[in-house]
């Protein structure tokens, strides 16, 4: 490479039309589309771009997903094309969209270089993160950063603001109920599903384990807490029991507990006893709900919400999802 990196902490890309080729949901599907393909697929591109500016300057922000939808649905409109197939179609392709041709050695080669990579995109988590798995370039990112988490789309500066690097301190540790080593199995497909094992084996690396308790401690305030450590939970959980407990974050969010979240398992009754509701969260692309755990449908849901009973939640949480 020849570019000096000196000084250069992070790179963060952008994700559409940057890593990932929007055009290649349409090329994939030319001959359906019929030929006004190259002509559509920039007008989608453009019209994307323009409702993201229109929601910020209206203050009218919905995911990206919505917007990239009502985009070809212009752009349809404007080509006569009425099969509804063919919509389908292209939003399908639209998660899987390929990577240019450039980019996965460019990562590889940033990689191999030491440098930390993330996202930061318009994309909603529940389109980006498909696409990222699907591109099999998960493992170059520390971080898939969305707008949807500030719920307005570029450029408006709070955008950007996800990325200060105050806003984060990354503890390269694993954390557990006590301090120790323990041993990180690398899943090399999907490096968010490595876990920790108490074995050391062919794919494992050691790793220093720290009492989750003692990490969430340090911290002045807790409003959320995202905990996927890929079946350690119940020690993580046990550790921060009675820091959750004392400093009530207002959120708690976890995965795959199933049966273990409902309000018997062993995750939903310590988190009962320290004033939270479980919910299951329902997905689909385009609007999540929650639902109160119970032992019998807790199984069903793959994301668990823990609210606290004794914060007061923001009035529109309270009103969206009906907490
Ligand atoms: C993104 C769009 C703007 O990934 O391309 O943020």
């Amino acid at each position: 490479m020849g570019t000096d990196f000196a000084g250069i902490e992070m790179c963060v890309f952008d994700a559409y039309g940057t890593l990932f080729d929007f055009n290649s949901a349409v090329a994939r599907h030319r001959t359906a589309v019929g030929p006004s393909a190259e002509a559509l697929s920039e007008m989608w591109r453009t019209k994307q771009i323009q409702y993201t500016w229109l929601r910020n300057g209206m203050g009218t922000y919905a995911k990206f997903w919505q917007v990239t939808g009502e985009a070809l649905d212009h752009c349809l409109a404007t080509h006569r094309i009425t099969d509804i197939a063919v919509r389908e179609k292209l939003m399908g392709a639209y998660l899987a969209l390929a990577p240019f041709p450039e980019a996965p050695g460019m990562l590889a080669c940033l990689k191999r270089g030491g440098m930390r990579m993330a996202i930061l995109s318009n994309g909603n988590p529940e389109m980006l993160g498909p696409m990222v798995a699907a591109s099999g370039q998960a493992g170059a990112f520390e971080v898939v950063l969305s707008v949807d988490e500030v719920g307005v789309f570029k450029p408006d500066p709070r955008v950007y603001r996800l990325v200060d690097s105050d806003r984060w301190e990354l503890v390269e540790a694993g954390l557990s109920d006590a301090q120790s080593e323990g041993f990180l199995e690398l899943n090399a497909e999907n490096r968010g599903g490595s876990r920790l094992v108490t074995e050391q084996g062919a794919g494992t690396v050691a790793v220093p384990l720290l009492p989750a308790g003692d990490v969430l401690g340090k911290l002045e305030k807790i409003d959320l807490v995202k905990i996927d450590v890929e079946g350690h939970e119940d020690a993580v959980f046990r550790s921060a029991r009675d820091i959750f407990g004392a400093r009530q974050p207002r959120a708690i969010l976890f995965e795959e507990q199933k049966a273990q979240a409902g309000p018997n398992g062993p995750i939903g009754s310590l988190l009962g006893g320290i004033g939270y509701k479980v919910y299951g969260i329902g997905k689909t692309l385009t609007t999540t709900t929650l639902q109160p755990a119970t032992d019998e449908n807790a199984a069903h849901f793959n994301d668990f919400l823990a609210v606290s009973t004794g914060r007061t939640l923001p009035a529109k949480a309270k009103a969206r999802y009906g907490l």
